[in-house]
Formats: structure tokens, sequence, C-alpha cells
């Protein structure tokens, strides 16, 4: 949420700032600004909304005069997003500039502190205590940069990435973390410093991962980075070696539809890497066949990856026989788990950022239980902080609502279903070797399904005013449903429910009336008659029913009034390829209502506050 980038060297700097923030406008967009040093001193713009808006408003970053300077896009904590909100915030006196993504939890304590000291504040924003405690400490102490930074971060509580410029330091920029991401990028004679790597990726591939309770100096001639006690430490660059290009658009309208055919890819990409002649082979994760065979499994996890989780209780069970427990990070992470030995805990995230997930792996460790990330971005915090982690290969992921991700972390679980049972003997060879190559075959049938996507641009076309809208099932379809109504609902601002076909008539049934669309789900075979009998019954309430199901098993039409059919593959991975047409149906629904699909109200990707 929130995303900084920050740049010194020899060209100007507005430009640039604006290209970066263009590329993380994905983790907020209620307004965005940029700070630029020039020989004015540091000139601050901003505006409320859309990048666009501070685009128009500095010609393209061209209206400030400068080499060296800041900016952020806002997802709003504290304060509504307005133009004074927005960031960069700076210190009355103009000699700290910040910008800053986290939040600060004990910011109301600090806000006193500093209005005893003569403080004023113009914002309600958490980030202009930030400004003024390092203020404060840099002119009281008088020991420079470093030390005011790290005093702060000595004061703070909760989690912050912050870039900081003082009007002493014309040829630096300051940055720290803990808790939330940043990344420093260096090129010759220039430095970067934002949130994720496709903000910089055009100018360099050259990355250091800050640390949490770290801080770096960027200048032109190269980055210094100290620990929380003001010491130089050491760092290593990696090199990214992300494809710039998919972090683009490209042809397509939507980030999200170029995710949605994305998906053959990512998954093939993210099952290719981890099956070697036949079979499973995790050890690049350094999983090893002890972590295997653990006696129970926790998965932990936040809304789409959440549901991912929820098929893997199915699919992980059924196949492995191994117990599992999913559970939402938010509340794991509170709720004083008690873990049972040899327990795994797999937590899986694709940003590698979400606070509650990467709280609970902190959990799960400080309670010695071994952890397993299955994790999208290389260098995030909960890749680094797990024990073992099996990354995903979906490329990067733009659109906020998740997609090609979703899938891939599905493959991943089912290899590990798969690997669980072969340690835990629930499966013979035989057995082995056809479920995986059930997996293979996802990436094309995903692909046929993407191959004709009418029936859903008509459904979304005819559907236009549906505002209540049910999705059913049992079992992994009714796991399916979770991500349908998630998807619908982030994107076309439909409300949706998805409920377990049995339990509908436990009180929720009492909304069905003429016209409300139900979605059944049946492709699990000792439960789909159960499901086409629920679907009867809402039918005969009024309900307007789609059915979605394998090729050949089609409901009649004297219940449906469509059913969707997706190609036959072994039921208990059937989720992938039924979260397609709902993926697609909530794409074209949000298309047809004109609303920014990539960017829905409200939400960021990469929640990095609680
Ligand atoms: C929904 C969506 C979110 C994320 C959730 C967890 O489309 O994208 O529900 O799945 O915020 O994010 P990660 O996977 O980054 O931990």
């Amino acid at each position: 949420m929130c995303g900084i980038v920050g740049y010194i060297g020899k060209k100007q700097a507005g430009p640039i700032l604006l290209d970066g923030l263009s590329r993380l406008e994905y983790r907020g967009y209620d307004s965005a600004g940029i700070a630029v040093r020039g020989k004015r001193g540091v000139e601050v713009v901003k505006s409320k909304g859309r990048l666009a808006l501070l685009v128009e408003k500095t010609d393209g970053g061209k209206s400030l005069d400068g080499t060296v300077g800041i900016g952020h896009t806002r997802w709003a904590t504290h304060g509504v997003p307005n133009e004074t909100n927005a960031h960069p915030h700076c210190s009355a006196d103009k000699n700290v500039t910040v910008v800053h993504n986290g939040i600060l939890e004990n910011y109301r304590e600090l806000r006193q502190k500093l209005a005893a000291n003569g403080y004023k504040f113009y914002s309600e924003t958490d980030t202009e205590v930030i400004v003024n405690l390092i203020d404060y400490y840099y002119k009281k102490y008088k020991a420079g940069p470093v030390d005011a930074i790290a005093r702060f971060m000595q004061r703070a509580r909760g989690a912050y990435a912050i870039a900081v410029m003082f009007r002493k330091y014309a040829g630096a920029i300051y940055v720290a973390r803990k808790d939330s991401p940043m990344i420093v990028g260096v090129a010759e004679g220039e430095a970067y410093v934002a949130s994720d790597v496709p903000a910089i990726l055009k100018h360099t591939r050259t990355v250091y991962y800050i640390d949490n309770l770290e801080m770096a100096c960027l200048t032109r001639k190269g980055v210094s980075f100290y620990n929380a006690d003001r010491e130089p430490i050491d760092k290593e660059a990696v090199t990214v070696e992300m494809d710039a290009s998919a972090a683009d658009k490209e042809e397509w309208q939507h980030f999200m539809i170029k995710e949605i055919h994305e998906q053959p890819r990512a998954v093939r990409n993210t099952f290719d890497r981890y099956v070697q002649d036949g079979k499973v082979d995790f050890s690049e994760a350094e999983l090893t066949e002890e972590d295997l065979r653990c006696k129970h499994i926790v998965i932990t996890a936040c809304g789409s990856a959440y549901h991912v989780g929820i098929v893997l209780q199915y699919v992980i069970e059924r196949i492995a026989r191994v117990p599992v427990r999913v559970e939402l990070a938010s509340e794991f992470r509170y709720r004083d788990f008690l873990f049972e030995p040899d327990t795994l805990v797999v937590a899986i995230s694709q940003s590698g950022e979400t606070a509650d997930t990467l709280a609970a792996v902190r959990e799960a460790k400080a309670h010695g239980v071994k952890t397993l990330a299955v994790v999208n971005v290389q260098g995030s915090s909960i890749a680094r902080e797990a024990d073992r982690t099996v990354f995903t290969v979906a490329g990067p992921e733009i659109a906020v609502a998740t997609t090609k991700a979703y899938s891939a972390q599905l493959v991943v679980g089912y290899l590990l279903a798969l690997e669980l049972a072969r340690v835990h003997g629930a499966v013979d060879g035989t057995e082995y070797t056809r479920l995986l190559s059930e997996v293979a075959s996802v990436p094309d049938k995903i692909a046929a399904i993407l191959s004709d996507i009418s029936s859903y641009q008509r459904f979304a076309a005819e559907h236009v005013n549906m505002h209540d809208v049910f999705m059913i099932g049992r079992g992994i379809d009714y796991a399916a449903c979770m991500e349908g109504s998630l998807k619908l609902k982030e994107v076309s601002y439909v409300h949706t429910e998805a409920y377990a076909a049995g339990e509908l008539k436990h009180g929720t049934i009492s909304l069905i009336e003429k016209g409300t669309v139900v979605i059944g789900i049946l492709t699990q075979s000792g439960v789909y008659e159960k499901t086409a009998s629920n679907l009867e019954e809402v039918k005969s309430r009024g309900a307007s029913v789609v059915g979605i199901t394998f090729e050949g098993h089609a409901l009649g039409s004297e219940i449906a009034s469509a059913c969707w059919t997706v190609p036959v593959i072994d039921e208990r991975f059937a989720a992938s390829l039924l979260v397609v047409p709902l993926q697609l149906v909530s794409y074209y629904m949000s298309v047809q209502l004109g609303l920014d699909v990539d960017k829905p109200r409200n939400l960021a990707k990469s929640v990095t506050v609680e």
C-alpha cells in the first residue's frame, strides 16, 4: 500500500519520479505527490485522485527543476484523501521532507510530544509526525541525518518505509524501513529507491534489498547502508532478472485481462520450475523430506491467497491424507494458536509483503514451528523470513485483483500435495505419475477456456443491472465460489456471496427472490446431485440459475438458464479451471459498468498495513 520512489543523479528528477509512480499506482491511487530539490530549494506538488492529474499539473514532471527528488502514490490510512494529506510532507521550515508507506501506530503519543515542543501540524497524517520527529531529533542532537532517523526508528511502533530529504544535505536521499517493502537501485552516477522493482526496472537491474531496521544513504557516488545502531554495514547487490515487458499492458485494454490470459504461461512456468524428469523437485527451496513428514499443516494467508488455502485443504487432505487447517492470517496472528507437534505452517502470498501474513510467519517461527512460504516476489519480506520459500513464477502482477498469481499458487499447492502424498505413502508410483500428468494438463485446459470467451461477455452484457449474486457449491466447488465471489465484488462492486450449497437453507435462502442470480458449481462427483438439488430449490423460489461444470455434465435447461463447461480434469484440480469463467465474468462486468478494472475503488495491491 502506497508507492514510494526516489531519484538522485544527473537527469531531471520529475519525469523519472512520475514514471516510477505510474508503475506503482497499483499500490495506492487516491492521491499523489512529488518533491524535487532544485536551485530554489525543495518544491512540492501534490494532487488528489489519480496520478494522471499530477502528471498534467507538472507537465509530466518537467515543471520542477532539479535532479534529486522523492515521490509517493497514496492509499489513505490516516486522514481522508486530499491534497493536504497527500505526501510528500515537510517540516514547517522545510528542513525535512518525507514520503512514507506504512502506519505509525504510536503517532498520537508522538504527536503530543512534538506539540509540547512547539510543533504544529497541518495534516491529519501519521507521516507528518514522522517528518517532525526526525526534524526534532536532527535539531536536538545535531548528529546528522542517520542519527536522527535512527532515533525515530527507536521511538516508532508500526510499519514504515520512508525516503527523506534534508535541506542541508542537497546531494543525498536517506531511506529506512521496517515491515514495509523498499529496494534501492544503482546505475552509473545515479541511485533510485522504490517500493517495488518494476518502478525502476527500465533504469537499472542492480538492486539492494534493505532489511528491517536498516537505513541507507543514496548519493550520486553510490549507496551506504547502516544498521539501527548507525553502524555502516555491507550489502550485496542482486541482479534482477524480471522481464520488463511483463509489467507493461502491451496491446491489452487492462492488466487484469492481460493477466487472465497469461495464466497458462504462469502455471506452466511454475510447474516446469519444480518438476523434473517426471518428479516434483523442491530442492531449490530446500524443502526436505523431513519437512514433508510433518503431521499437521496450517495454511495461513489473506484474500485470494486464503482461498487458495481453502482449495488446498481439500486437495492435500484427499491426496496426501495429512490434516490441514486454513487460517486467515489476520486472525491467526492474534489467536494464541495451539500448534500440534510436527506442524508445517504454509504462508501463501503473491506480494510477499502482506502485513498479516508476514506476522503469521513470525508468530509460527516464535513458537519454533517450521514455515514454508509460497510467494511470487523475489526478495520480499515473507520470502526472506520464512524457513523455506517456493516461488510461483507468475511474473509481475499489476492488476489489483489477482488472477495469474492465484493460479500459480494453486499449482505449487498441488505439487506440494503430491510430495506430501509420496512421503506419507498415500499414493503409489503409478498414481503419482497420473496425478502429475493431470496437473501438467492445467495450462492447456485454461487456454481452452480462454479460447472462447463469448458466453462470459454475453452474460456480463445481459446482467449489467444485477445487484445480488450467490455462488454455491460443495467442497472444492465451494472453494472456487469463494474466489469467484471475491473477484466479482472487487472489480464490479456487485454484491455477491459464496455459500456452501448445503448451508443455504439454514437462513440465507430467505434472500432468494425472483431474478436473484445463483451461480452453481458442480464438478465434485460425490456431491454433484446434491448441489443440483440445491439449485432446484433456489430455482423454485425464483432464482435465475447458471451452472458451471465439466464438459459432458451440463445441467439441463429446466434448471439452468445457462451452463458453462470446463474441460474434464481430475476433480481435485478443478478449481484451476473453474475460477477462469468467474474471472472473465467479473472482468467483463466491470468493463460493462465502465469501472476502473485495474484499480477498483478503496483497494490497493500489497496490503502492508493490518
Ligand atoms: C484479491 C486480492 C487480495 C490478495 C490479498 C493477499 O484479488 O488480490 O485478496 O489476495 O490481499 O495478498 P498477497 O497474496 O499479496 O499476500
